[in-house]
């Protein structure tokens, strides 16, 4: 008899109570997700089953204010991507993957150290019916686009994006909570900004509404 396989787009389970469902992303309405329902927290989940939440968060059932912005990004402008080799870096979902996807990457690699987020990657893109791969760990090209949504906060986040810049690659950056990115790393230009918030809030602080964006291309022309 064969072994059963687990299906690659079922979605991870989290607790019981807690709903995964396809939203829309306000500031980016041709996107759908999987993610939480609003009423998360819920003060309805055990104490017990919230620390277990708390403590090992399912990030990729959220879409952080930086993948939104990234993924506004990029749609407004298209030709950033099209055509070209593209690495969503700590993708979570893989809102910024699919956004890329979408505006015509030629081919689109999402990247988390979660193997939960790989799953909800694949199921998102099916979702919105554009195909991406998924992989735990990168070995981006130099002429791959690096784009890194909310994830410079983690050391080993930002030294991904480090290497890849003097590596000669190009890379897109969306910061919910660093400010200071073109100070750390002056190849990192300041390009835009946008107000938003994780879906579905997390009751976070408003510091955290202001998502910057910041690029480095080796072509200098390039928004
Ligand atoms: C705050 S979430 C952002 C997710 C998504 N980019 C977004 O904006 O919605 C950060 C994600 O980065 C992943 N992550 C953290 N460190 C990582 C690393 N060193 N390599 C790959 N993924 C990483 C986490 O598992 C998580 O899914």
């Amino acid at each position: 008899m064969r072994s059963k396989q687990p299906d690659p787009y079922t979605l991870p389970f989290i607790l019981d109570g807690v709903r995964i469902e396809p939203r829309i992303l306000p500031l980016v309405p041709e996107i759908s997700l999987f993610l939480m329902q609003d009423e998360y927290p819920d003060e309805r989940l055990q104490q017990v089953d919230y620390q277990r939440l708390m403590e090992a968060p399912p990030y990729w059932a959220f879409c952080w204010g930086g993948g939104q912005a990234l993924a506004r990004w990029i749609l407004d402008h298209p030709d950033l991507v099209r055509g070209r080799s593209v690495v969503d870096f700590g993708a979570g979902s893989g809102v910024a993957g699919i956004a890329a996807a979408k505006a015509g990457a030629d081919q689109v690699l999402c990247v988390d150290i979660d193997g939960d987020a790989l799953v909800a990657c694949n199921r998102n893109a099916q979702l919105n019916e554009v195909s991406v791969q998924t992989a735990r760990v990168m070995a981006p090209a130099p002429g791959d686009l690096l784009l890194a949504a909310d994830v410079c906060y983690e050391d080993k986040g930002f030294s991904g994006v480090v290497n890849h810049l003097l590596a000669g690659g190009d890379v897109i950056v969306a910061e919910s909570r660093l400010r200071d990115l073109s100070e750390r790393f002056p190849q990192l230009r300041l390009a835009s900004h946008y107000q938003v918030r994780t879906l579905p809030d997390l009751d976070e602080s408003e510091n955290y509404d202001l998502v910057h964006i910041f690029c480095a291309y080796q072509d200098p022309k390039k928004p």
